[in-house]
């Protein structure tokens, strides 16, 4: 049995986008989403752009088969790569990841944002800081290209005792922006590394998303999987993540791991 159209959807790089998909779960319960993570080229962060932008266009256009109401691009890389030419080839509505350097910023002070070398190297990242400067004098924001921290969370989330500060700059910062989906599990190993706050952009996004699809018509709205009868127990394709709610449908060659990953962080209180 296929996966039900109308949904909306989700890509990352690989497993960074599951935080965003959490979050936006909590605020979107009723709506069915579709996660599209491209795990086996990921990380994406030290690829070209030509590269990346590849990437995100095969992703899409299996996308695109569903007619999502819309679609949230989990990855800052992504985004910052190629968030514009896919609102020029697609006529859903399309929320980025962006890091958040102006929350950040309005606190002033030191401000490392830590993004991968793509996000970092890119015009409308480099545009972004220089507009959060401009508003908020008196914060002093310090790119910092992690060129290993992705592809490392990419391979040893799920160890949970997994040091991951030797990858972090050294410095006494303010706050650190988180500017990489991947980097949001690891937050709290984040803030105790520097004792300071974390900033991420996931809520915003999925007040975002919010704003988007609560003018459209729900499909599902009342409905759970079984009664559509879209729910098949043994098609890889589908988690029933929260009984009555609506699944999540993972999509993608690693769709089983990223699947896995989900359970594991964000719904292991159901069982
Ligand atoms: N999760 C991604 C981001 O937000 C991509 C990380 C990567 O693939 O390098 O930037």
């Amino acid at each position: 049995m296929g996966i039900p159209s109308g949904g909306v959807a989700f890509f990352d790089s690989g497993i960074g986008g599951l935080t965003v998909l959490a979050e936006c779960k909590k605020f979107l319960p009723d709506r069915l989403f579709y996660y599209y993570g491209d795990n086996e080229n990921a990380p994406y962060g030290n690829r070209k752009k030509e590269t990346i932008e590849k990437y995100v266009l095969t992703a899409f256009e299996r996308l695109r088969e569903l007619a999502p109401q819309a679609a949230v691009v989990a990855c800052n890389t992504a985004t910052a790569v190629c968030v514009e030419k896919l609102r020029k080839i697609y006529s859903f509505p399309i929320v980025g990841a962006e890091p958040a350097v102006f929350a950040a910023a309005k606190r002033g002070g030191e401000i490392y944002v830590l993004a991968t070398k793509a996000t970092c190297e890119s015009v409308r990242f480099r545009e972004l800081c220089r507009r959060a400067a401009e508003k908020y004098p008196s914060a002093r924001l310090l790119p910092f290209p992690c060129e290993r921290l992705a592809g490392e969370i990419e391979d040893h989330l799920l160890d949970q005792n997994y040091d991951f500060s030797a990858l972090l700059p050294k410095g006494y910062p303010n706050a650190v922006v988180l500017g990489c989906t991947h980097y949001v599990y690891i937050a709290e190993q984040i803030k105790n590394f520097y004792g300071c706050e974390t900033y991420d952009g996931n809520t915003g996004m999925a007040n975002r998303l919010r704003s988007f699809v609560d003018n459209l018509p729900n499909p599902y709205n009342g409905l759970n999987c079984g009664k559509l009868g879209a729910t098949t127990r043994n098609h890889l394709d589908e988690l029933e993540v929260i009984p009555k709610k609506q699944p999540v449908y993972f999509l993608g060659s690693q769709k089983t791991v990223n699947k896995h990953v989900f359970e594991q962080m964000f719904v292991k209180c159901r069982k």
